[in-house]
């Protein structure tokens, strides 16, 4: 079937495995609005983590309005602005922000220091850092990886002067579960030759990549985690939410956990459920938002020192990628189902990223 020129696709909250297409209206903008035309965006286990969170309080389905019982799961990428009708953002720029999986979107854009953000009401809850499109360039070769690591590089980046603090405080080691996925690498990348060591936890399956990398100390699948030597202090760098898969890294290291960031929710939900937080003590886990990390640290830095020292981190990691990461592209809302289900269920193989356009 020919697909609609405007299109959202849509998930169902309670059984992602139904979905749908949905033709939209070409409506007419208002005053200070700008729609931006999706090019392309990147599909990580992060974007599912968007949905299993959809309702709690960081609500991440209110970005982009759904019929009742819906879901547009957000995704981050480059798009275009095909209309505007504000005097300062012309037709023609380029931006890269939070978007749905959708071929538009409309934004009621107020201009800011980096590029402009959504004021529209639905999205006023949200952190501004999902409100925020920055001004990019025209299209060039490093897009793709751009797209798939510069929406979870920032907490690599905050994730390493954590454990780099702790270090300066003297904890000998960081144990990072889900040590396959770009979150995880980016932090192990960090943290090459800081003196910290990275010990990074793993599926079998996804073993011999993560050894592949050469950006952790040290690598051990789950089942192998009873037998593992480490030196503590320890910090620990949860991606996973798996509570029995906690629960025996705080029997195996008793008495040397100095804390326990709680990053991702990679492991052990169904569907788009949260799995609950564990309940676990000395030390209770701390909960990891990389948003308000990178906040205070521009507070603290003031926001030119910051960016300045950034960027130039993400440019290296993101050129460097390449190396192990490599691309699969798709257009079109099926290989975006199909990419998302890949995700959703475990499948997707951690040396390829999806980079797609509607
Ligand atoms: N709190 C924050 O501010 C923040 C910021 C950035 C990212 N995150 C979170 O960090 C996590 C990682 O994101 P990412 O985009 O870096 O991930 P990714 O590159 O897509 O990697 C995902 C990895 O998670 C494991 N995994 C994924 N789905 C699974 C399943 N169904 N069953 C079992 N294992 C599964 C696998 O690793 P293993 O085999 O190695 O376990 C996989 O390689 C996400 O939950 C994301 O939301 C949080």
């Amino acid at each position: 079937m020919p697909q609609p020129e405007m299109w959202d696709l849509l998930f169902k909250r309670d059984d992602p495995a139904v979905h749908e297409v949905r033709a939209v209206a070409d409506a007419p903008l208002r005053a200070g609005e700008v729609r931006l035309a999706v090019e392309r965006f990147a599909l990580t286990s992060n974007n599912v983590t968007y949905a299993r969170l959809g309702d709690s309080p960081l609500r991440f389905w209110a970005a982009f309005p759904a019929p009742p019982g819906y879901g547009r799961v957000p995704v981050w990428g480059f798009a275009r602005v095909v209309r505007s009708r504000h005097p300062s953002i012309g037709e023609g720029s380029r931006c890269f922000g939070y978007l749905p999986m959708s071929t538009h979107l409309t934004v009621a854009a107020e201009p800011t220091t980096r590029g402009f953000a959504d004021t529209s009401a639905h999205r006023l809850g949200m952190h501004p850092w999902y409100r925020h499109y920055r001004i990019a360039g025209e299209p060039e070769e490093a897009d793709d990886h751009r797209a798939l690591l510069r929406p979870v590089y920032p907490a690599s980046f905050q994730l390493a002067e954590l454990a780099l603090r702790q270090a300066a405080a003297g904890a000998r080691s960081v144990v990072i579960t889900s040590a396959s996925s770009k979150t995880a690498i980016g932090l192990a990348d960090r943290l090459l030759g800081s003196g910290i060591a990275t010990i990074g936890l793993t599926s079998a399956r996804n073993e011999s990549f993560v050894r592949g990398l050469g950006r952790y100390h040290a690598v051990a699948e789950y089942r192998a985690l009873d037998s593992l030597i480490v030196a503590g202090p320890i910090l620990v760098v949860d991606f996973t939410r798996d509570t029995t898969l906690l629960s025996s890294i705080y029997r195996r290291f008793a008495g040397e956990l100095t804390d326990t960031a709680l990053v991702g929710l990679t492991r052990g939900a169904r569907g788009f459920e949260a799995p609950d937080p564990p309940e676990l003590h000395d030390p209770e886990p701390t909960r990891f938002f990389a948003p308000a990390a990178e906040e205070r640290a521009v507070a603290a830095e003031g926001e030119v020192g910051y960016y300045a020292r950034y960027d130039r981190a993400e440019d290296d990691f993101v050129t460097a990628a390449s190396a192990w990461l490599g691309v699969r592209r798709g257009s079109g809302p099926e290989p975006v189902v199909e990419a998302f289900l890949a995700l959703l269920s475990g499948r997707q193989r951690p040396e390829v990223g999806h980079v797609l356009s509607p």
